[in-house]
């Protein structure tokens, strides 16, 4: 098949086009670059620009004759979408409508799309299943259920065939640990707790230790990243007109902030220094998947079932790039 990938030089995208390429489909990356690297994607698949260049866009889907788009590029981090919403209103809705139309115009009707567990905001139960109600706590979140409704409106209205996964915690690198996870800032658990383990950072601080969780921490679902990037080719595989996937993406097992950093330390082999702090703003305590629907339909089976093997993934990557990709 012949994809665009937008956002495919980020840390999610870098690793499924790897993995698209590797099964034959001819792959095209869309990225700005703004959080991608150029380093992380072949140089003859990268087309540098941005959704908000409606005409190079379009070229860009006429040129290579695009069937369908697999769709990464957004801003992703929920404390900042809170102070700065039009960031995300703009970028991750209009942008994403805008793409959407101009797909619609060059008659392609298939799209995976990013979506998150942030659109359940706090759920009332774990695991969450699809059907729990989607009532999200921040910008972001919203930005992200908008577009899943738009699908959904497209699919019945047009016949586009889209799958919108929701994933959990992304983690974890290519095996090989030449491409990894790469963000500036860094806000993420797994990657600050390496950053302190190589000594980067004076310590990591834990973001409450009071709530109604197994000891007081945060408990969430780490997904690897390629676990993550089989599910996209699954689902692409199997669109057809109407066709409209929705899936929670996580490997159904929680683990607390402390718990990660024990597994850390297990796996490093060296003692990670802690500071309690406050909690977090919009941290829900609890956020498990479950995958049981994606496993039944699509026959998704992660190959990563427990934290320690991801996190040796993530390890790999650290050391070999202690500055990410300028390393
Ligand atoms: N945490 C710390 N200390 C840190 C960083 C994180 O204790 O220095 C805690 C957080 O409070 C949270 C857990 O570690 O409880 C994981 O935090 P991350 O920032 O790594 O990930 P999030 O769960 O906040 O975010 C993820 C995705 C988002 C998605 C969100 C949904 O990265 O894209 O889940 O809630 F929107």
């Amino acid at each position: 098949m012949r994809i665009l990938v937008t956002g495919g030089a980020g840390y999610i995208g870098s690793h499924t086009v790897r993995m698209l390429r590797a099964q034959g489909h001819d792959v095209w990356v869309y990225d700005n670059l703004s959080m991608g690297h150029r380093a992380a994607v072949p140089a003859e698949c990268l087309i540098v620009g941005d959704l908000k260049d409606g005409d190079h866009l379009d070229h860009a889907l006429l040129i290579h004759r695009i069937e369908a788009v697999v769709h990464f590029a957004a801003f992703a981090a929920v404390g900042e979408s809170v102070i700065h919403p039009a960031k995300y209103y703009q970028n991750n809705l209009v942008n994403t409508l805008n793409l959407m139309e101009r797909m619609r115009r060059h008659g392609i009707s298939k799209m995976v799309f990013s979506s998150t567990c942030a659109t359940f905001g706090t759920p009332e139960r774990v695991p969450l299943t699809e059907d729990l109600p989607q009532n999200p706590i921040n910008p972001y979140g919203w930005s992200k259920l908008f577009i899943e409704k738009a699908l959904l409106d497209y699919a019945k209205a047009y016949g586009w065939g889209f799958a919108a996964l929701r994933y959990f915690n992304a983690a974890g690198a290519s095996p090989a640990g030449d491409i990894g996870e790469d963000h500036d800032p860094e806000t993420h658990l797994i990657p600050l707790v390496l950053q302190t383990v190589l000594g980067q950072r004076p310590k990591i601080e834990i973001f409450g230790t009071d709530y109604p969780t197994k000891d007081g921490t945060c408990v969430r679902d780490y997904i690897h990243v390629d676990d993550l990037a089989e599910a996209h080719i699954l689902a692409l595989g199997k669109l057809q007109p109407g066709s409209a996937f929705l899936y929670n993406l996580g490997i159904g097992q929680g683990y607390s902030v402390r718990e990660v950093i024990r597994i850390a330390e297990q796996v490093t082999g060296r003692k990670v220094p802690v500071q309690e702090g406050p909690r977090r703003p919009g941290d829900p305590a609890e956020l498990i998947a479950s995958p049981a629907r994606i496993m039944k339909e699509l026959g998704w089976r992660p190959k990563y079932l427990e934290l320690e093997p991801i996190m040796e993934t993530a390890w790999r990557w650290h050391q070999s790039h202690p500055k990410g990709y300028k390393s």
